[in-house]
């Protein structure tokens, strides 16, 4: 049982996340994002922790949204999506604001295409999970909360 205040985490869901449900479901699975933030705000629950939840299909937002949390959380999970495999600002805001982080992908992106197969965010997070469909999130979080705790 944590005895300080609540850790206040952070989940960012990059482009076309958003169609989680109807978005190739032999590759995502079938459940919704929200039937997904769901299950994550469940586990957030249980560890004691505040969780946020954003999506947005926008570069610059999520640029904006990782310059904010610097101040306002002490963690982030972040599923890029695409911009996993394009985004240098993304990787430059990770690395700017020094937040542990991980990053996790629904699809094993190691089975998957070429291009997929390198992450511009890979090295500035604290670790990659990959391949657990929603449950990548769960492991996510799980990892997170473990590392921030090891800290206090
Ligand atoms: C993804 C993998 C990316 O390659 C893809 O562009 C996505 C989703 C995943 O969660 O498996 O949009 O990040």
């Amino acid at each position: 049982m944590r005895i300080s205040s609540p850790l206040q985490l952070l989940v960012l869901h990059g482009p076309n996340l958003n169609l989680l449900g109807l978005r190739e479901p032999e590759i995502y699975g079938s459940l919704t994002l929200e039937e997904i933030d769901r299950q994550l705000q469940g586990d957030s629950e249980t560890l004691g922790v505040n969780l946020t939840c954003r999506q947005s299909n926008l570069e610059g937002e999520l640029v904006t949204w990782i310059q904010e949390a610097r101040t306002r959380y002490q963690g982030l999970i972040i599923n890029a999506g695409a911009y996993t495999h394009t985004s240098v600002a993304l990787r430059d805001a990770l690395a700017a604001v020094q937040l542990p982080a991980v990053e996790v992908h629904l699809s094993n992106l190691y089975r998957r295409e070429p291009f997929r197969h390198h992450s511009y965010l890979a090295p500035v997070v604290l670790g990659q999970i990959s391949g657990f469909g929603a449950e990548s999130y769960r492991l996510g979080l799980l990892a997170l909360v473990r590392h921030l705790d090891g800290l206090s």
